[in-house]
């Protein structure tokens, strides 16, 4: 492993996947490769940008040529794949992104990957693929899939196709199993960035239903350092689940939020529901421990950090809101805020 195609590498976790490698690991070669979609921010790239082992080329994993390109031009050895459309709620407003890069984004990524060789490929999928999990229960990594939003079905359908080529082909392949994410650099549409950044400006926070909704926190440093141990340890063909095993429901997260910001609690406005929104996700971890994973941040402290940085790092996020966040935001939320007045 030298060479490595860091896909989506200007989203949230991609970017902290960057930073983490290129710290760790003095030997590798990082290239970005990332269609700077809304969610793409070359300002999260920003603290490795002097770095020279670290490049960047602008692309999307569905176009063939420029993959096919890219591979050969920076003789990569090692591909994971974080290109995704990673929003729940725009995946209901309109899915048709999310299976040009989730699924057929994908299928061509892993097809041009092993026309040239690549040694490895990781694909970072979502615990949302196992869909609503009951209470008392936690899916380990042999579960069914039972996808229930347009985006969770478009990750069920990528990782099927990276199974395939595994068995197929004999691809050397891995696959992670994330949880909910939080931490700096989120696109401000995920619940704690959007909530932490809205309640600085002393906005409403349109909480879906009752808000007793249940998920399980990951602190990004978590999830890169699983991602980087399944990269390593993590047996061909094998998929696994990177929990924050800290299940709390989004009314709790709110509130302790606002109590840290020292901002009242009547901000937040029970909106109507999120269409088929999952009442709960939770997973066990078990198969990552045995390799050797253990998460090295806890809630409380995790949660701090994160609102801090968000306090201390306004000239990053008010850039993003304007424009086609904007958009968004009113196509979402007015009409459910009007409803909740
Ligand atoms: P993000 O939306 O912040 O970033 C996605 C990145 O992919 C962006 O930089 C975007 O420009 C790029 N991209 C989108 N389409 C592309 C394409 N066709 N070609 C090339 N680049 C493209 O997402 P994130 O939260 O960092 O999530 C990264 C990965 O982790 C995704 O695969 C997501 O499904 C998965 N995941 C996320 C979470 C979470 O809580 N955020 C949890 C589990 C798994
Ligand atoms: P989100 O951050 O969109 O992640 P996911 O849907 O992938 O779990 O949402 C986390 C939880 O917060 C989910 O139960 C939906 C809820 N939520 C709200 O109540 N209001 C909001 O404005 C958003 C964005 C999310």
């Amino acid at each position: 492993m030298k060479n490595i195609l860091v896909t989506g590498g200007a989203g949230f976790i991609g970017s902290a996947f960057v930073r983490y490698m290129l710290e760790r690991y003095p030997e590798y070669n990082i290239l970005v490769y990332d269609k700077l979609t809304y969610a793409g921010n070359m300002d999260n790239l920003l603290p490795v940008h002097d770095e020279p082992r670290f490049r960047f080329e602008r692309g999307d994993i569905a176009d063939r040529d420029t993959v096919r390109r890219v591979l050969s031009d920076h003789q990569i050895d090692t591909v994971v794949n974080f290109a995704a459309e990673s929003h729940v709620d725009r995946s209901i407003l309109q899915a048709d992104a999310f299976i040009h890069t989730d699924v057929v984004g994908v299928y061509l990524l892993l097809d041009e990957a092993k026309a040239h060789g690549v040694e490895r490929f990781l694909h970072v999928s979502t615990d949302e693929v196992y869909g609503d999990i009951e209470e008392g229960k936690f899916s380990v990594e042999t579960d069914p899939f039972a996808p229930n939003s347009p985006y969770a079905a478009s990750k069920a359908g990528g990782e099927l196709m990276v199974r395939a080529y595994h068995v197929t082909h004999g691809m050397n392949t891995v696959i992670t199993r994330g949880s909910n994410t939080f931490g700096p650099y989120q696109y401000p549409e995920k619940l704690l960035p959007f909530f932490i950044t809205e309640a600085l400006e002393d906005r409403p926070l349109p909480l879906y239903g009752d808000g007793r909704q249940v998920r399980d926190w990951l602190y990004v440093e978590d999830h890169v350092s699983g991602i980087d141990l399944v990269l390593h340890k993590g047996v061909s063909g094998e998929a696994y689940n990177i929990a924050g095993e800290d299940n709390r429901c989004n009314i709790d997260v709110a509130h302790q939020m606002l109590d840290l910001l020292g901002k009242p609690h009547t901000l937040l406005k029970h909106v109507p529901d999120r269409a088929g929104h999952d009442r709960r996700y939770a997973m066990n971890c078990d198969k990552l421990r045995a390799l050797g994973w253990q998460r090295a941040h806890h809630w409380e402290a995790a949660l701090e950090a994160t609102v801090r940085w968000y306090v201390d790092n306004a000239w990053w996020w008010r850039k993003i809101k304007t424009g086609e966040y904007l958009e968004y935001y009113k196509r979402q939320y007015a009409a459910r805020l009007a409803a909740a007045e």
